[in-house]
């Protein structure tokens, strides 16, 4: 068996064609985070031009502040002054195509607050914990209802920890002083570059050490260094990043209460059953958390062996989920009366089962989630796909978002569990259809399938191989798992680099 390449597209690379720009969702937040003169307000301004975003940006915010406390000879250090001076006057941002202004008490200082003092002030002020606060409060007001590309040091970690997408754009000390000498010239402030490179260093310095919120990476942002890309490279890029995980889904708990009451008997019963057999073979839950899949979606899984069904159905916990089994597990007694007691919805494999996929349509609609093995059979270990034109019928029929699972070490597994192999169920981000109406005007439904296909396989052989790098159990796992994550990130740097 050759295990040398494998030909799966990155996610990256596939939603980098056709898909773009429609897949983000109106209400998106993008988080766009990183230090002083990194190229963030002219990305940022261009990301909402071209997504269709309003563009805030809290550093003017910070600013502002900064400028009416040099202005009235408030002392900064002092924390309650500067927030009694906050709150006794006006601060509004006003989004605005190009320049947004910002504004103190209706008086417009968009231009004051870039002057030199305020650049050497502002770190201070902004490294008070009540001030913080105060921000991030109005910060969130601004963007509740999504919509918005919000750039500071602390969206993605502080400000909006759930956004749609998490950018940190970065770049060397010296390109960064560069730009920002240019910037200042095309403004008419005269600053010696050789301060300006001084300056900027000190204020990375302040903003990274300051002990409320400081500027951080967070773990799910995507980095893109842009030392040496031209701007263009730069905003492509970001445009790229924000595409790359548009399917963060911001109302998945709501009503998880109401689902648990709702539950049948019989689902209790079996999510009691499943939830023991997982833990009497160890298994390990990765993003299998209460925010990880919401209603109405389809949990697309791999599949291996007979103990799938049940063992990813410990990961499901409080969701009804209905399953689809081929129509010979039905047949022998009492089989076919347990399954239906489970609403498992049965299917004929050969050929397309219309009342089949019209009863899985029925449920997800109703808002329940459907169980669904998308390769149609158990494959072999180790190399998941190909998905059928299954997953992309159903898709196409609700729009149900899929939530790729990968189950590893399921097969051969003995009723007492005699096999020490790895047991794990991984989730993948969830993937949503927001793009498919525009794809559908230009390319037919088999076609929007088979892409559909695609992302899916892609998202089984990434989990697959995080999960071998993660736990590998055979020289081949590890090697297979370490290629794999390697094209990926290469493929991430071909896509996000210069
Ligand atoms: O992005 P900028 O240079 O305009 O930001 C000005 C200052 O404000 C910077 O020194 C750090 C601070 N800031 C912050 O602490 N948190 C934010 N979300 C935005 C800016």
């Amino acid at each position: 068996m050759s295990q040398e390449t494998n030909p799966t597209p990155s996610l990256a690379e596939l939603l980098d064609g056709d898909l773009d720009p429609s897949v983000l969702p109106k209400d998106a937040v993008i988080a766009m985070d990183g230090p002083a003169g990194s190229g963030k307000s002219t990305t940022a301004r261009y990301l909402a031009d071209r997504y269709g975003l309003v563009y805030i940006d809290t550093g003017a915010m910070y600013r502002a502040l900064t400028w009416a406390a040099l202005d009235a000879g408030t002392d900064l250090s002092s924390e309650s002054s500067l927030v009694a001076l906050l709150e006794a006057n006006r601060l509004e941002f006003q989004p605005a195509r190009g320049e947004a202004r910002i504004l103190w008490n209706g008086g417009d200082v968009s231009a004051q607050i870039r002057r030199p003092e305020v650049d050497a002030a502002v770190s201070e002020v902004s490294s008070h914990a009540a001030v913080r606060a105060e921000m991030v409060a109005r910060q969130q007001q601004m963007g509740r209802n999504g919509g918005v590309v919000m750039e500071g040091r602390d969206i993605g970690s502080v400000v909006f920890p759930l956004a749609t997408a998490k950018i940190f754009l970065t770049a060397s000390l010296e390109d960064r002083a560069r730009r920002r000498f240019k910037q200042n010239q095309q403004r008419g402030v005269e600053v010696d570059p050789a301060d300006l490179q001084a300056d900027l260093a000190e204020r990375d310095r302040m903003d990274s050490s300051r002990e409320t919120s400081p500027l951080t990476i967070s773990p799910d942002a995507i980095v893109i260094d842009s030392s040496g890309m031209s701007l263009d490279q730069q905003n492509r890029a970001c445009a790229h990043a924000c595409l790359v995980n548009p399917t963060l889904d911001l109302t998945v708990d709501r009503d998880l209460d109401r689902s648990k009451a709702e539950m049948p008997f019989s689902y209790r019963l079996a999510y009691a059953v499943f939830g023991a057999l997982a833990r009497f073979y160890g298994m390990k839950y990765v993003n299998c958390g209460r925010q990880a899949m919401p209603r109405g979606c389809i949990a697309a899984i791999n599949h291996v062996s007979y103990w799938d069904p049940p063992l990813v159905g410990a990961t499901f916990l409080r969701y009804r989920v209905n399953s689809i089994a081929k129509e010979e597990l039905f047949r022998p007694w009492p089989a076919g009366a347990i399954l239906r007691w489970f609403d498992v919805i049965p299917i004929r494999r050969k050929g397309y089962d219309k009342t089949a996929f019209d009863a899985a349509t029925s449920s997800l609609q109703a808002g329940n989630s459907i169980q669904f093995y998308p390769e149609g059979t158990r494959r072999a270990i180790g190399h998941p796909g190909p998905v059928r034109n299954g997953l992309g019928i159903l898709v196409q029929a609700t729009r149900a978002p899929v939530q790729p699972i990968f189950i590893r070490g399921s097969y051969g597994r003995q009723p007492l569990g005699s096999t020490i192999s790895p047991l794990e169920v991984s989730y993948g981000p969830l993937l949503r259809w927001h793009g498919v109406d525009a794809l559908l005007e230009r390319i037919d439904r088999k076609e929007v399938s088979r892409r559909i296909a695609k992302l899916c396989e892609a998202a089984f052989v990434e989990l697959q191989a995080r999960s071998f790098a993660r736990m590998p159990e055979t020289e081949w796992e590890r090697k297979t798992g370490e290629l794999q994550l390697r094209k990926f990130a290469s493929r991430q740097k071909r896509v996000f680099g210069p």
